[in-house]
């Protein structure tokens, strides 16, 4: 069949693909081609109008209006609340069964923030106090002494330090390491959920389509150690009201922590200073070798 008696959306797809058809680098052919015939296929299957096709393109310049090159990535945001990031997750950490699972990064990480010291508190405003420790492990059971443990989390009111400019610098955020038997310990407050940004574009889309904004409580963990992959994850409080429906999808069951109530007799309490009564909980990190 020659051109002229074919389909002209059909022909217009195929000559768009053909202009990648000399794309020296190979990957970027594959995936600008791919791209082309998946967005194609998109609209050819919603026929948009061109009001919605510019209400689209409004909605994607908005999107790069509102980050800030600070804090503020409501791309990232955009692909956590579509399950992007979690997929692109999931193809990139395909782990041995043992292995800790990963989950979704987040906007919200800042490097550099300080080194703290074996159960030291790094949080500076109010909440109920937790200890988190465990064990950092290879896959084989062996310690990994010295795996660094990149930890952040919101405070009381559900936003963290950097976003929310009220709070001290470094608040709930610090880096411990696992001493020569893989032990780490985080002294803390219990994680709360929060909601995500909601009042950009992505709020909006999640409004519209009858979505909630929240995300189940958590800690970040960014966790490395020579030699092996480095680990991005969070712990979930067991418990949480939204941990079936976490806005960006990113728990996994094997990531849910239950705290248990300590009193101010237990001996983790003199060990870490509490003079009140906390919520410890525990979990052993196992990372494969890179
Ligand atoms: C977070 O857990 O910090 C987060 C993850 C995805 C989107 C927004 C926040
Ligand atoms: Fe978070």
């Amino acid at each position: 069949m020659n051109t002229a008696t074919r389909d002209p959306e059909a022909v217009l797809t195929e000559t768009v693909l053909d202009t990648f058809a000399r794309t020296p680098d190979p990957r970027l052919r594959q995936l600008m081609q791919s791209l082309v015939r998946h967005l194609h296929a998109f609209v050819s299957d919603v026929e948009p109008t061109e009001a919605e096709w510019m209400a689209a393109i409004r909605f994607l310049t908005e999107t790069g209006q509102i980050c800030d090159g600070v804090v503020r990535q409501e791309f990232i945001l955009l692909s956590d609340t579509l399950g992007v990031s979690m997929l692109v997750d999931a193809i990139n950490h395909r782990k041995p069964g043992h292995a800790t699972e990963s989950t979704v990064f987040g906007p919200f990480y800042i490097a550099g923030m300080p080194d703290r010291a074996a159960g030291e508190d790094m949080a500076q405003t109010p909440g109920e106090p937790a200890l988190v420790h465990g064990y950092v492990r290879d896959t084989e059971g062996r310690p990994l002494a010295g795996a660094v443990l990149d930890v952040w989390q919101t405070a009381a009111n559900g936003m963290y330090s950097g976003q929310d400019t009220a709070q001290p610098e470094g608040n709930l955020r610090g880096r411990y390491r696992a001493d020569d038997t893989g032990y780490y310990a985080i002294r803390t407050i219990l994680p709360v959920s929060y909601p995500i940004p909601g009042d950009g574009p992505v709020g909006r889309m999640m409004a519209a389509t009858d979505r909630h904004i929240f995300r189940p409580a958590h800690l970040h963990f960014m966790i490395e150690a020579p030699g092996h992959q480095t680990l991005v994850t969070h712990l979930f409080n067991a418990g949480d009201p939204y941990l079936a429906s976490d806005a960006v999808f990113g728990v996994k069951p094997s990531l849910v922590v239950q705290y248990e109530p300590r009193g101010a007799d237990s001996p983790l309490a003199a060990r870490y200073g509490f003079r009140s009564g906390f919520h410890e909980g525990q979990y052993d990190f196992v990372l494969p070798r890179a």
